[in-house]
């Protein structure tokens, strides 16, 4: 027998990876919170070895790092291939070697003309970054390749994450039974419906406390999760591109990087570890110490319908109110005037604008602000110009359906990604342009990893070539959210909702998984435009003030007190972003299931604000307390609430905030709780703490 571990992370995130071979494919015998540095390895695998019963063969299959279906494994097999005529293929691995270094370890397993290399890489976040690939001797095809597989825990649930066009990142909570949850995601993007995230929740665990673990596939091509619990009771969890989305044989193939976490501090250890990771590790920021920029985008203000003087307009506006960098979104090329044309024609539509963009963007200079430009460029409609030349770059079968009346270009083909380099590069070249807004609004038609891998490397490219510009990955709203697009991008649009009720949960719920400074948040128009409610300029602003900042509206509408309002939640996120945007988003047990509340700490803990809000009307009469979290139990806080003007006509006690400044030690703000005046419903109390 022969044993390694791999450890990554510090304090409450510190994990062990320990795994151990005997003769096979090696299997992981433990994945949690970090053991002791001197663990008897032996004694930990000969811990795990298992008895056997009736029903059973006479040896248990080895739930390895590829569960293999030729050693008679019973549940999901690690690895699904054929030969390249069809024949199914069943290797029995072989163990040959084992690749140390500092942070890194790689097993490598043989079997007849084929080598299986599990690649474990601890990164200083705190993140175990897993990787499988495969190599063959002659052309394979692969049906089925997971990342390293991992023992799923015995006890607590399964949280994954469910969503939809304007309702994105809803969490589920799901016992473990004796078979499957199977999810995946065949339609080209990370989705909307079934992003790349669990977490196995330990029995008991909430935001602040208990023991999780945590995966994330770092992929935007569409993934396929297994977790099963297997007749004798052991649980495995797989991750790896859809199945069947490799297309064509080949001789070397490998899956992304599962991006595994452990916590002891509740699901708050996993959210901040993921937040840390995002920002420290996987987004390539052009200028790291650059703050991030309030936006202003004009989609819901304008649509199609570019004017150069009703934009100027709202710039105007815009600036006034503390944007700094503004977004034209979709209409501007070809002959867009609506969603049914000119995807692909990535030239300036002269009759819109008949000098170019340049008007626009000195102005737009003029007032202070940076410039960003909306594309999208993976997709074509049949009527443009591109598809009429070259109908042949589609992605798919002729016959199929639109998508938002347009097409998927394939992106395996290196004349396509030649022409969207030089289209995108030529706007960017002939125009001062800091950001781009990357949109991508149709499901495919096929599941095909080269299409994935096409992406990276088309904005990789122009990463390389235009290192100063930001991107946003968008896909009509949060389609497209996980660590693989964003080591390419730097920002996502988490939902097309601007509605700030619904934006206030999302939000709450992502943090699980993104930090502040990468989730886009806009104050949308009064009444919005996806839920046709109404609601107050102090409510969306302080939910918009919660992560990246923007405005999308037409600023035009907004009345003397709205102005005076979103000027002063912009000025204030303005002053605190520096620390924000470093920090830490920990949600919040509310004792109260209508109050969805978060506090976010900066990264020293010296200070802190409290966002509260009141999703619907609770079931008792008064607030209960807010325990907040990640404050320095020792240090003494002075809280201040921010909004008391928002306190509805009913507050009419003496609730110490709306009067003024309460000090108050972190271990009293975590332990009893912070009372907050009463509250209507679709507002949020902000209450800010500096440390003493
Ligand atoms: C979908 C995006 O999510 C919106 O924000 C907007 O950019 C439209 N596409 C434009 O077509």
């Amino acid at each position: 027998m022969t044993e390694w571990r791999l450890d990554a992370g510090t304090g409450a995130s510190a994990q062990t990876i320990a795994l151990t071979t005997a003769g096979g494919v090696p299997e992981v015998i433990w994945w949690g919170a970090a053991l002791p540095a001197d663990e008897d390895l032996a004694q930990l695998a000969a811990s795990a070895r298992q008895d056997l019963t009736g029903g059973m063969l006479d040896a248990l299959p080895p739930l390895s790092l590829c569960p293999e279906p030729g050693r008679a494994f019973q549940g999901q097999p690690g690895l699904v291939l054929s030969t390249a005529e069809g024949a199914p293929l069943l290797p029995a691995f072989a163990f040959e070697r084992a690749e140390q270094g500092p942070g890194v370890l790689r097993l490598v397993s043989v079997a007849e003309g084929l080598r299986l290399v599990h690649e474990l890489r601890a990164y200083p976040t705190g993140v175990i970054g897993l990787r499988t690939l495969l190599d063959a001797k002659r052309p394979v095809r692969v049906h089925w390749l997971a990342a390293p597989v991992l023992p799923a825990p015995q006890d607590g649930d399964i949280i994954d994450v469910h969503g939809k066009w304007t309702r994105e990142f809803h969490l589920n909570r799901t016992a473990w039974s004796p078979g499957i949850r199977l999810r995946e995601s065949r339609t080209g993007r990370s989705g909307h419906e079934h992003p790349p995230y669990v977490i196995f929740a330990g029995r008991g665990a909430t935001n602040a406390a208990g023991t999780a673990l945590a995966l994330h596939y770092a992929w935007s091509g569409g993934h396929r999760m297994v977790a099963e619990e297997l007749p004798d009771g052991r649980r495995q969890v797989q991750f790896g591109h859809a199945w069947g989305a490799e297309t064509l044989t080949g001789t070397h193939f490998e899956t992304a990087e599962l991006l595994a976490l452990s916590s002891t501090s509740g699901l708050n250890g996993i959210a901040a570890a993921f937040q840390r990771d995002l920002r420290d590790r996987v987004v390539q920021w052009p200028v790291p110490a650059r703050a991030r920029p309030v936006h202003y985008n004009c989609w819901e203000a304008v649509y199609f319908d570019h004017k150069l003087a009703d934009l100027a307009a709202i710039a105007d506006r815009a600036a006034d109110m503390g944007a700094e960098r503004f977004v034209l979104d979709d209409g501007w090329f070809g002959r867009r005037d609506d969603d049914t044309s000119s995807l692909g024609d990535w030239v300036v539509d002269r009759r819109k604008w008949p000098d170019g963009l340049h008007p626009l963007i000195a102005h737009v200079h003029k007032l202070g602000m940076t410039f960003g430009l909306w594309f999208e460029p993976e997709m074509v409609n049949p009527d443009s110009d591109l598809m009429r030349a070259h109908p042949d770059w589609m992605l798919g079968p002729a016959d199929q359906v639109s998508g938002r009346h347009q097409m998927v270009l394939d992106l395996s083909k290196a004349e396509v990604r030649e022409y969207l380099f030089n289209a995108v590069s030529e706007i960017l070249a002939e125009y001062p342009i800091d950001y781009i807004k990357w949109d991508h609004n149709r499901l495919l038609p096929v599941v095909d990893a080269a299409q994935g891998r096409g992406i990276y490397e088309l904005l990789g490219a122009l990463r390389k070539a235009h290192p100063g510009v930001e991107i946003e990955s968008c896909a009509s709203g949060g389609g497209r959210i996980d660590a693989g697009i964003l080591a390419h991008t730097h920002r996502v649009w988490l939902s097309d909702s601007n509605d700030a009720l619904e934006r206030l949960r999302m939000q709450h719920d992502a943090a699980l998984f993104l930090p502040a400074c990468v989730t886009g948040s806009h104050v949308g128009p009064r009444k919005s435009h996806t839920s046709g409610r109404v609601l107050p300029m102090s409510f969306r602003a302080w939910v918009a003030a919660q992560r990246h900042f923007g405005f999308e509206m037409d600023l035009r509408e907004l009345t003397v007190e709205e102005a005076a309002t979103l000027k002063a939640v912009t000025s204030w996120w303005k002053a605190n972003r520096g620390w924000m945007m470093a920090g830490m988003i920990h949600r919040l047990d509310s004792d109260d299931p209508a109050v969805i509340a978060e506090v976010q700490v900066a990264q020293d803990a010296g200070r802190f604000v409290l966002f509260a809000g009141q999703a619907e009307t609770s079931t008792q009469i008064l607030p209960r307390p807010l325990r907040l979290s990640g404050l320095e139990p020792g240090a003494t806080y002075r809280v201040r609430l921010l909004n008391a003007e928002d306190a509805p006509r009913q507050s009419r006690g003496p609730n110490a905030l709306k009067s003024g400044e309460l000090t108050l030690s972190g271990g009293a703000l975590m332990q009893r709780g912070l009372q907050l005046p009463v509250a209507w419903p679709a507002s949020i109390w902000v209450v800010e703490g500096i440390r003493v």
